[in-house]
C-alpha cells in the first residue's frame, strides 16, 4: 500500500514538472486519474485541524484568519525509522529544510494551511537564507501578482520523515461569504470555482469539513460536495467542533446516519480548541482526550469506535488504497499513451530534445517504467521488498 502511495506520489510530481498540476482543463490528463484527498469547508471550520489529525503530526500552525491564495498540495513520504525529517518545495528542487525543531517550536500563530506553511517558511528562513526567503516570495508573486488575487496553481510541499503516512492531501482556500481587506468582490465566487476544479475531478476523495456548532444546512462544505459528488461515493463528511455545541444539544442524530445522511457515515472529530493551541497540547494527549470524549460522553458512547480522527485517518487510508488499485488499470493505459505520444512526439521532431525537456521525459519514463513494475509486483501479491502483501 505505501508503495503505490508513494509511486502515485512521484507521477503527480512529474505531472507538476510537467505542467500537468490539475488545474482546469478540456483535455483529461495523468494528474486527473491520480486519487488525492482534498479539504473543503468554511473558513476556520477546522480545515487545517483536521488536516493535522489525518497526518497525526503537530507542523501546520491553525487558528482564524486569513484567506489562502493558492491551493497547497501536500506530500507526505514515509522515511525508515531514525532518518533525518526534512521538507522541500518542488519549485525549489534540492533545497532542503532539515530545520524541523525550529519550525514546530515556532509560535502558533496562524490562519489556513497555505498560508500557515508559507509563513511558518517565512519564519524559519527569515533568520536562514534569505535568497529562499525571496524565492518563496517570487514564487506566490509569479502565479498571482502582488495584488490579493488567488491562483489555482498549487505550492507543492512534500514532507519527508519517519513520523508521516504516504499520502497526498490537497488543502483549498476556505470558502467565505464576504470579501475583506480589500479583496475583490469576485473572489468568493473565485474560491468557489477553484475549489470546485479540485474536487470535481472524479479521482478526488472529499474530505467535507463542517462544524457542528452551526447548521448543517448551511454548509459550504456539504453544499459543494453534493454538487460535485451527488451520490457521494467520495464524499467523506467530517463534523468538528462537537464540544462546542450549545448546551442541551448533541450531533447524534447527524453521527448515527438520521439527518444529512452521506454514503460514508459521519466521522465526529475533537480536535483542539485554540485555549489548547496557546497552551502547547500535543498531538498525543490531543488525541488521548479525543478518546476519552466519546468514550464518556454518554451521547456518543455507543458511536466511539467509529469516531475521532484516528477512525478518520484509518478510514481514508483504506478507502484510498480501493480507489488506487480500482485506478490501476486504467492509469496504465493513459500512462502507455502518454509514452507512444510522447514517441510519436519525438521521432516527428526527429531531432535531440533539449536537455532540459529531455530530463523532465527521462523521468517520466523512468516512473511509469516503475510503475509497471510495481503493479506486476503487486499482481502477483508480492511487495518489491519481498514481503507478502
Ligand atoms: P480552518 O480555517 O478551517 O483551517 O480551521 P482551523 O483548523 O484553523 O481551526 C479554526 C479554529 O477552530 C482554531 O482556533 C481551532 O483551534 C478551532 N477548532 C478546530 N476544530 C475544533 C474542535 O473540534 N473543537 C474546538 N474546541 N475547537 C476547534
Ligand atoms: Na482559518
Ligand atoms: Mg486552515
Amino acid at each position: 500500500m505505501d508503495n503505490l502511495i508513494s509511486l502515485v506520489n512521484k507521477i503527480q510530481r512529474a505531472c507538476t514538472a510537467l505542467g500537468d498540476h490539475g488545474e482546469a482543463s478540456a483535455l483529461p490528463t495523468l494528474w486527473d486519474s491520480l486519487p488525492a484527498i482534498a479539504v473543503v469547508g468554511g473558513q476556520s471550520s477546522g480545515k487545517s485541524s483536521v488536516l493535522e489529525s489525518v497526518v497525526g503530526k503537530d507542523f501546520l500552525p491553525r487558528g482564524s484568519g486569513i484567506v489562502t491564495r493558492r491551493p497547497l498540495v501536500l506530500q507526505l513520504h514515509k522515511l525508515d525509522e531514525g532518518s533525518r525529517e526534512y521538507a522541500e518545495f518542488l519549485h525549489l528542487p534540492r533545497k532542503r529544510f532539515t530545520d524541523f525543531g525550529k519550525i514546530f517550536e515556532l509560535p502558533q500563530v496562524g490562519s489556513d494551511v497555505v498560508n500557515c506553511v508559507r509563513n511558518w517558511f517565512y519564519l524559519l528562513i527569515a533568520n536562514r537564507a534569505a535568497a529562499v526567503r525571496k524565492e518563496i516570495a517570487d514564487e506566490t508573486d509569479r502565479e498571482t501578482g502582488r495584488s490579493k488575487q488567488i491562483s489555482s496553481v498549487p505550492i507543492h510541499l512534500s514532507i519527508y520523515s519517519p513520523n508521516v503516512v504516504n499520502l497526498t492531501l490537497i488543502d483549498l482556500p476556505g470558502l467565505t461569504k464576504v470579501a475583506v481587506d480589500g479583496q475583490p468582490d469576485s473572489i468568493v465566487q473565485d474560491i468557489e470555482n477553484m475549489v470546485r476544479s479540485f474536487i470535481e475531478k472524479p479521482n478526488c476523495l472529499i474530505l467535507a469539513v463542517s462544524p457542528a456548532n452551526q447548521d448543517l444546512a448551511t454548509s459550504d462544505a456539504v453544499k459543494i460536495s453534493r454538487e460535485v459528488d451527488p451520490t457521494g461515493e467520495r464524499t467523506f463528511g467530517v463534523l468538528t467542533k462537537i464540544d462546542l455545541m450549545d448546551k442541551g444539544t448533541d450531533a447524534s442524530e447527524i453521527l448515527e446516519g438520521k439527518a444529512y445522511r452521506l454514503k460514508f457515515p459521519w466521522v465526529g472529530v475533537v480536535n483542539r480548541s485554540q485555549a489548547d493551541i496557546n497552551k502547547n497540547v500535543d498531538m498525543i494527549a490531543a488525541r488521548r482526550r479525543e478518546r476519552e470524549y466519546f468514550a464518556t460522553t454518554p451521547e456518543y458512547k455507543h458511536l466511539a469506535n467509529r469516531m475521532g480522527s484516528e477512525h478518520l485517518a484509518k478510514m481514508l487510508s483504506k478507502h484510498l488504497e480501493v480507489v488506487i488499485k480500482s485506478r490501476i488499470p486504467g492509469l496504465q493505459s493513459l500512462i502507455n499513451k502518454t509514452i507512444a505520444e510522447l514517441e510519436a512526439e519525438l521521432s516527428r521532431l526527429g531531432k535531440p530534445i533539449a536537455t532540459d525537456a529531455g530530463g523532465k521525459l527521462y523521468s517520466i519514463m523512468e516512473i511509469c517504467r516503475l510503475f509497471d513494475q510495481i503493479y506486476k509486483e503487486h499482481l502477483d501479491g508480492v511487495r518489491p521488498g519481498g514481503e507478502k502483501v
